[in-house]
């Protein structure tokens, strides 16, 4: 698969997870579609995929660098928050605040050509 089909599998994925996660934050915790919580999951394997994929088939290939990790890490939480909202350990106006915050972040971090870090 060349580059170019990762990367709209990448942002095609990111887009999913997102109205996924606007799904289940307009529900109350528990009560949101079952599709909502298969289509996170979903989302969120295909992103990661698409985007590992991407570092090996780039010119040249992207090794591990910080900010790749700091992506991870906002996939993490972005993977975890439904199950803290659920188990109320997260109010759900801090979860859409932080989905907000860690999706630009993540994003950010994609498009920046001169990586910050
Ligand atoms: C947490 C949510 C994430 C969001 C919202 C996100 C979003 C994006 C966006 C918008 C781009 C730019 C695509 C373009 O150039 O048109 C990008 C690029 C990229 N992402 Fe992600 N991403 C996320 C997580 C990840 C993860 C977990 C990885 C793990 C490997 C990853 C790896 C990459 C790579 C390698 C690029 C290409 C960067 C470059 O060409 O310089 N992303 N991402």
């Amino acid at each position: 698969m060349s580059p170019e089909l990762y990367r709209l599998v990448h942002v095609a994925c990111a887009f999913l997870l997102f109205l996924s996660l606007g799904a289940l934050l307009a529900h109350e915790p528990g009560k949101a579609p079952r599709w909502s919580m298969m289509l996170h999951g979903i989302a969120l394997l295909g992103m990661l995929v698409a985007g590992v994929g991407m570092m090996h088939k780039s010119e040249p290939k992207l090794e591990w660098q910080p900010w790749l990790y700091a992506k991870v890490g906002a996939w993490v939480l972005l993977g975890a928050l439904p199950v803290l909202v659920k188990r109320s350990l997260l109010p759900r106006f801090v979860a859409f605040v932080l989905v907000l915050g860690l999706g630009v972040g993540a994003a950010w971090l994609g498009l920046v050509a001169q990586k910050p870090f």
